[in-house]
């Protein structure tokens, strides 16, 4: 059975992020688990260079079982709100505590996640500007340190100051495309 990690970035739990998030679930094949990052007890890295030396990490919080699942998972997915710019601040928190993947490759000489996945990125934003190439590219980074080595191109949402994501007409076939993609089997 596939299973399908998603990083919510936005605390509005009926917002734009999660109401996308709420129609792209029953369309994905398998299990699905979403991190609400606003609402999880995991703490930021504090960059104490336990992982320099060891797997794992020194807090110990609810970011084992993440670590778990982004290890077993076939693809994970960030979708976020766009705060000044770029993902949120709490996806960012959370995201911090990756950088154990980092330390493993780089300083441990370790390969941190053997199963490779596929990728996907949600961006909503209140206005209209639409350069979401920062936020995007933190998220690719934040997917590859999971080894989400292909991800698919970005799904953007703006102006939901003015319209919801959800009740844009291109939404739904959108949110199709990606679970098509999360949904075939590697070429
Ligand atoms: C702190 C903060 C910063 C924001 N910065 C931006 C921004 O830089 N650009 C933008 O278009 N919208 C910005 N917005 C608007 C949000 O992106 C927008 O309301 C989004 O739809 C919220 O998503 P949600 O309903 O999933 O939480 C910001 C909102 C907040 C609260």
């Amino acid at each position: 059975m596939k299973k399908t990690l998603i990083f919510n970035g936005s605390p509005r739990l009926r917002g734009d992020t999660m109401t996308l998030i709420n129609a792209l679930i029953p369309k994905i094949e398998g299990e699905c688990r979403v991190v609400n990052t606003c609402n999880r007890k995991i703490a930021p890295c504090i960059d104490c260079r336990y992982c320099w030396e060891h797997a794992g990490c020194a807090f110990v919080d609810d970011m084992q079982n993440v670590y778990n699942y982004i290890e077993e998972c076939d693809n994970i997915i960030i979708a976020s709100p766009i705060y000044f710019g770029e993902l949120t601040g709490q996806l960012l928190s959370v995201g911090s505590r990756l950088q154990t993947y980092f330390c493993a490759r780089y300083f441990r000489n370790e390969i941190p996640i053997e199963k490779p996945k596929k990728g996907g990125v949600i961006l909503v934003a209140g206005g209209d500007a639409n350069d979401n190439d920062k936020p995007y590219s933190t998220a690719c980074s934040l997917l590859s340190a999971m080894n989400c080595n292909e991800v698919f191109p970005l799904i953007e949402f703006h102006n939901t100051n003015t319209i919801r994501a959800t009740e844009r007409d291109f939404a739904d076939a959108q949110l199709n495309k990606l679970a098509e993609y999360l949904n075939a089997d590697w070429d």
